[in-house]
């Protein structure tokens, strides 16, 4: 049955497992097939046609594979690859930068005068972020950065130290002076160094991350498309990379909190 095949995921590395997190937490009865694409991190400044082709290759794998719906866990992919997947392939591909516009309908967040953005070069030229907000509100002004460092600080295993820190004065002291009321982690990565994230910026601006919005989302679609799963059991997650698994196997036990995890090493 459909409804019980797995869930696809992907990311250039370890950064999509922090929207797999809150799809696990969500939906703990879904299976998922995570894919992190360990042989070309960072996409962040790759073409974009490298970046679509990266993507395509993945979504085919994961079709191959059979699951229901693939998540792009990746800003960067999401920015530059979502339209050329959607056209090409049949299956439904859900974005992790478009799922913003629920938070924005938010009371809370409707009294939001200035939204600051940080991705990659690729997510932060391409204003992918930009149209999401001013297609809810136009009155939104919004300032971006493109924060390259940050990815390979955290692929290395550095995620709040003393470099993640000094390397985010460098980024982010821009967003204080610049009064935004909320900042937008605009790369799957970025969670992982929060804590450092929070240190730097002033208390009261607001932080969003692609993964609950996303995961939110995810359940939403399931719900609507009758696509959720029949079985009542945990569901497996089986996770797979590119090439080496070093930093990511370190980082997925301690963000999915589990032990045992089992990590595959494929070629695509
Ligand atoms: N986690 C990614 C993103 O959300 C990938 C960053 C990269 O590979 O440069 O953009």
């Amino acid at each position: 049955m459909k409804k019980n095949l797995p869930i696809g995921i992907f990311d250039s590395g370890l950064g999509g497992l922090t929207v797999l997190k809150s799809l696990k937490q969500l939906l703990p009865n879904e299976s998922f097939i995570y894919i992190g694409d360990t042989a070309h991190v960072p996409y962040g400044n790759k073409s974009k046609d490298v970046v679509k082709k990266y993507s395509q290759e993945i979504t085919k794998f994961l079709i191959k594979n059979k699951v229901k719906l693939i998540v792009v866990a990746c800003n960067t992919a999401s920015s530059v690859a979502i339209r050329s997947l959607q056209k090409q392939f049949k299956i439904p591909i859900i974005d992790v930068i478009s799922p913003l516009k629920n938070l924005l309908d938010i009371d809370e967040y409707k009294k939001i005068k200035k939204i600051g953005i940080i991705g990659t070069y690729n997510t932060i030229q391409s204003k992918a972020y930009d149209r999401v907000i001013s297609l809810k509100n136009k009155n939104i002004s919004i300032v971006s950065k493109a924060c390259p460092l940050f990815v390979p600080i955290i692929e290395e295993g550095f995620d709040n130290n003393d470099i993640t820190m000094s390397v985010a004065h460098e980024y982010l002291e821009y967003f204080n002076d610049e009064k935004i009321d909320l900042l937008v982690l605009g790369c799957t990565h970025y969670p992982i160094i929060l804590k450092t994230i929070k240190k730097v910026l002033l208390n009261h601006i607001k932080i969003v991350d692609s993964a609950l919005i996303t995961a939110q989302h995810v359940q939403y679609f399931l719900n609507t498309q009758n696509l959720s799963t029949t079985i009542i059991k945990n569901g497996v997650i089986e996770l797979m990379v590119t090439d080496k698994v070093l930093h990511f196997r370190k980082f997925a036990k301690h963000i999915l909190n589990n032990q045992k995890l089992d990590i595959k090493e494929i070629n695509i």
